[in-house]
């Protein structure tokens, strides 16, 4: 199968210019001005943009948590994905408790085999750390699975003590691996929102109310520490408060191989948008919470300065009626977690380009290029260049669209931003030299997509 795409404005993280592309196969094979080979297929990109495919590096598809499991599995997630431009994931397999790190990657290529339509790959949750860790860490680089997350937060579920952060740090120094971090001080959390159920306050909104900013910034600051000891580079993720960005800019000023990424719902949603009456704002319950608004031009400084690099999803979608109703009575039970997948090209390009907050390369490069460099799939992901991968967005920056549960195509029963109107989406989504979405429909297929063995990524080289 061959690919011609002519008179597209394509760009790249540093590039932006006018040129045809030729795919054979999966991957991108020349790019010249007025190509004329024969091909399969060829796409009019006029007055599109063509960009490589989103790269979400933070989503939980099929994932056990809180008592129930989220509701995309790796058919209806990646799909969902597909049609928002994104042609890259990266997972998380999560080590139970007192099992080994093969166990856990076993269980999510089985996840993922026979469904995924696009490429994916895996960081692996940490819970447990014996000595065989160092072994097993080892095991999951060489199986292409180079960065680990462990929680601060979550107590006596996924939490990890500072003896087991900073152990996982050192093996990840000797694995050349990653380790990212959950921000939020769990144990003072859990303190709070105990007292908070005492005095009867049990509504979703005290889920918000009870994870203040200074837990999260105490986190970061305790896991930059433990990366300084440990002589790591630290990947904080789904960053929420200026608080906790503090922090990273303090660190990243003095030259500390600190990382952060944040995400579509703390840039565009707030405390604001909570306080809903009955037990909507059940729909908004994750970790971390939303802040108060003015954290958002905060968070967009920090994209601006490159305190921030990355933006991610944090995708971890529950039905309202039926999943996040299991917390009528109590805010704890509301399984944590948000729907996001779809919507993060196209929120951060028009709240990111069509705002002038950033420009197009600075949109590609949080949203593809960056992730691919700091998670090892750089160049064969994350840009346009012969040899890659021809993971390959058609971008029209006219066209119009509102985010709605009545159009989206994740798999739930609401939107986390119904009604937020966007100008710019995805059209043509190509994956490896297929055309999975056009014209509105979806075109690839279930299996498709391949399991990415990931190599080291560019933070040991900061
Ligand atoms: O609320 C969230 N973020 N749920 C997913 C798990 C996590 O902490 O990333
Ligand atoms: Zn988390
Ligand atoms: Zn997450």
């Amino acid at each position: 199968m061959s690919l011609l795409i002519k008179n597209g404005r394509i760009i790249t993280a540093e590039q932006d210019y006018a040129a045809d592309i030729y795919i054979e196969k999966d991957k991108i094979n020349l790019i010249g001005l007025n190509l004329s080979m024969e091909a399969d297929k060829v796409i009019d990109a006029k007055g599109k943009y063509v960009i490589p495919g989103g790269i979400d590096v933070h989503t939980h598809l099929d994932m056990p948590f809180g008592g129930t499991k989220s509701s995309d599995d790796f058919e209806t997630g990646t799909r969902a994905a597909a049609f928002g431009g994104t042609t890259t994931i990266i997972d998380f397999a999560v080590q139970a408790k007192g099992t080994r790190m093969g166990d856990a990657l076993d269980t999510w290529r089985k996840k993922a085999e026979g469904k995924a339509t696009i490429d994916y790959g895996f960081h692996l949750i940490i819970t447990d750390l014996p000595e065989a860790g160092i072994v097993d860490m080892s095991e999951m680089v060489r199986e292409g699975v180079t960065s680990f997350k462990l929680f601060m937060a979550y107590p006596n579920v996924l939490m990890a003590d500072d003896d087991t952060i900073f152990r996982a740090m050192k093996y990840a120094g000797k694995t050349g691996s990653l380790v990212c971090i959950h921000a939020e001080n769990g144990r003072i959390i859990d303190s709070i929102v105990r007292q908070s159920i005492a005095d009867g306050k049990t509504a979703p909104i005290y889920h918000a109310l009870t994870r203040p900013t200074i837990a999260e910034s105490e986190a970061v600051n305790r896991s930059i520490a433990l990366a300084q000891i440990a002589e790591v580079p630290v990947y904080i993720v789904h960053l929420s408060s200026n608080d906790g960005l503090e922090k990273v800019a303090e660190a990243r000023d003095k030259g500390i191989p600190v990382f952060a990424e944040t995400c579509p719902q703390y840039l565009f949603l707030s405390l604001d948008d909570m306080g809903k009456p009955g037990f909507e704002d059940a729909k908004l319950v994750f970790s971390p919470p939303l802040r108060e608004k003015w954290n958002q031009d905060k968070l967009w400084a920090g994209l601006q300065k490159n305190d921030i690099q990355i933006i991610s999803t944090d995708h971890c979608p529950f039905f309202f009626n039926g999943q996040k109703d299991m917390g009528k009575d109590d805010f704890r039970k509301i399984p944590n977690g948000g729907p996001c997948i779809e919507h993060r090209m196209q929120l951060i390009y028009d709240g990111g380009v069509n705002q002038k907050r950033i420009n197009l390369n600075r949109w590609v490069e949080l949203t593809s290029t960056n992730p691919a460099k700091m998670f090892g799939m750089f160049p064969k992901k994350g840009t346009i260049a012969p040899g890659s991968d021809a993971d390959i967005v058609i971008w029209d920056p006219e066209k119009e669209y509102t985010i709605s549960v009545q159009t989206h195509h994740i798999r739930v029963d609401y939107s986390m931003f119904e009604g937020h109107k966007v100008k710019g989406n995805a059209e043509i989504v190509i994956s490896r030299g297929d055309v999975i979405v056009e014209n509105n429909e979806f075109c690839g297929k279930p299996g498709r997509g391949n399991f990415l063995k990931r190599g080291i990524g560019v933070a040991y080289l900061y």
